[in-house]
């Protein structure tokens, strides 16, 4: 497995040069509309909703990390269609004639957002999807199309509801649902590497193991084997205060 060639799209996006060290001693492929760059890897350019760019991309793939999209929560339902709905079921097709192993993707914690702007927190990842805006919807239903293949096989998928996946909190909003880049690194490996049959949700929350936790990590920490190491309580007294304790959109 340790040898198999990983795919990572949105390579040249902030997620992947924060999660790229992580992945080292990999072969690795990159893909994304603008050339992304990383030492020893190749690197395929091109959209995700070009077929013939995809097929390219996932030829002789084991696995995808799939991070390619509109990350915006305050982005329009037209603007997140093509990259986040249709995008990732292509991708998901071409990966399954392909043969590829295992996709893991990046949903979002605002498939879930709902949940925590309501107050019902920590949120339980096998609570059904309840988004907080258009966005965090296109992450819900990436989370229900990844199911469906996984079932359908050959490809299984772990979907990972990335919180605020920044090298450091700076604003109070981010307390709550941080990822800071060691424990990014882990819980991909970790979604690359876990059994097919320990996979039971189709959204797993990926935060760090923050004191002002917004999201019950025990599914990830149970079926993945994620064990977080950072907490952003050590960053609290430096950020800005925006206002609120949540990432969910207000209503
Ligand atoms: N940054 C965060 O805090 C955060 C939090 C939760 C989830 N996510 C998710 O993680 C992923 C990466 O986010 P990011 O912050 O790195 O975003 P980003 O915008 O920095 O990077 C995304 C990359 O995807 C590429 N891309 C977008 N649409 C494409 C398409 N149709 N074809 C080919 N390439 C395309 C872009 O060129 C860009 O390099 C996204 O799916 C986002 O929704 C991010």
């Amino acid at each position: 497995m340790a040898d198999e060639l990983v795919l990572v799209t949105g390579a040249a996006g902030r997620v992947a040069g924060q999660l790229l060290p992580g992945l080292a001693g990999r072969p690795l492929r990159l893909f994304d509309r603008t050339a992304a760059q990383h030492e020893g890897a190749e690197v395929v350019t091109g959209e995700l909703t070009d077929p013939a760019a995809l097929e390219r991309a996932v030829d002789g793939v084991g696995a995808v990390v799939h991070l390619a999209g509109n990350p915006a929560p305050t982005a329009a339902w037209e603007e997140l269609r093509g990259p986040n709905v249709e995008g990732f079921a292509a991708l998901l097709a071409a990966a399954a004639r392909a043969g590829v192993r295992r996709v893991v993707f990046a949903s979002s914690v605002h498939a879930m957002g709902a949940h925590e702007a309501d107050g019902r927190v920590p949120v339980d990842a096998a609570w059904p999807p309840r988004p907080c805006c258009p966005y965090g919807a296109t992450k819900a239903f990436d989370e229900a199309v990844a199911t469906v293949a996984s079932r359908r096989g050959p490809v299984s998928t772990v979907g990972l509801r990335l919180g605020a996946t920044v090298p450091q909190p700076e604003e109070r909003s981010q307390l709550a649902s941080w990822l800071g880049p060691a424990d990014l690194r882990q819980v991909v490996v970790r979604a690359l590497q876990v059994d097919a049959s320990r996979v039971h949700l189709g959204g797993y929350p990926a935060v760090s193991a923050n004191t002002r936790q917004h999201w019950d990590l025990g599914p990830a920490r149970a079926d993945l084997g994620y064990a977080p190491e950072l907490d952003s309580e050590a960053f609290a007294d430096r950020v800005e205060d925006d206002g609120t304790d949540t990432v969910a959109c207000p209503r």
